[in-house]
């Protein structure tokens, strides 16, 4: 069979809606063809402008989850924080690995280590809770099953993995109360329910920035947790 050149039109989405059990572990295996979508070559901008703002700290511990393909990770890791990134993708965590062990040309840009590891947020390790200064996310909340309890499961946990007096951190596309929901990933959420969940949790809203591109607003949000 020949090889497809051409993505068609929103293909992750198809596949999704084909199955949604298993969609993210044939993203992974077809995009040996296609480029996958999240794959900037670079850490999020947004990111990259809050370490800009934050100061270098080589005793934190960042905890990365659903680091695809690392980018995040790594731009943690060469501000000095001592990172775990863990994705439910087997292969995504595998071509972490051999970037980071320098095997390709980004490979050979990654100075720093990353502990990778293949974890699921929905049933994460026992070991993790309460032992990061940062827990992030980026555009995890929005590829899971549903947007509503899994989404809220997962923020629990999200939650649960930040020391007293730390940091939870999410890039999220965001949504007003009047907008209706996508029918399919990626999901947006509304800024009071995020805030509604963690402060359920002892969090509160310390940073709120957002940048719209294309017709989508995406979020920073960063949210403390009190140290007691
Ligand atoms: C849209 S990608 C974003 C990847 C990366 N954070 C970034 O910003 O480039 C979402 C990632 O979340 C991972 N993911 C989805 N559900 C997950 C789960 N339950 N546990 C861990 N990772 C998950 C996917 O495999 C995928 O790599």
């Amino acid at each position: 069979m020949a090889k497809i050149e051409v993505a068609p039109e929103n293909w992750v989405g198809r596949l999704w809606t084909d199955n949604p059990d298993d969609w993210l572990e044939r993203v992974y295996a077809i995009a040996a063809s296609w480029r996958i979508p999240w794959d900037d070559g670079q850490a999020h901008p947004m990111l990259l402008d809050w370490l800009k703002r934050n100061p270098l700290d080589t005793s934190r511990k960042v905890l990365d989850a659903g680091c695809g393909l690392g980018y995040n990770a790594e731009a943690f890791a060469a501000h000095g924080f001592k990172v775990t990134a863990f994705d439910v993708s087997s292969s995504a965590v595998e071509t972490c690995r051999f970037y980071s062990a320098g095997h390709s040309a980004v490979g050979a840009a990654r100075r720093k280590s990353v502990s990778y590891q293949q974890a699921d947020l929905l049933a994460p390790p026992v070991r993790w809770r309460r032992r990061f200064d940062v827990v992030f996310e980026a555009a995890l909340l929005q590829v899971l099953a549903d947007p509503k309890e899994t989404m809220q499961r997962a923020l629990h946990n999200l939650c649960g993995f930040v020391k007293p007096g730390g940091t939870l951190m999410t890039i999220c596309r965001l949504r007003t109360r009047t907008t209706p929901q996508n029918r399919r990933p990626p999901w947006h959420f509304e800024l009071a329910e995020l805030r509604r969940i963690t402060a359920d949790e002892g969090f509160v809203l310390q940073e709120h920035v957002t940048r719209k591109t294309a017709g989508v607003t995406r979020a920073l949000l960063s949210f403390s947790r009190s140290s007691s």
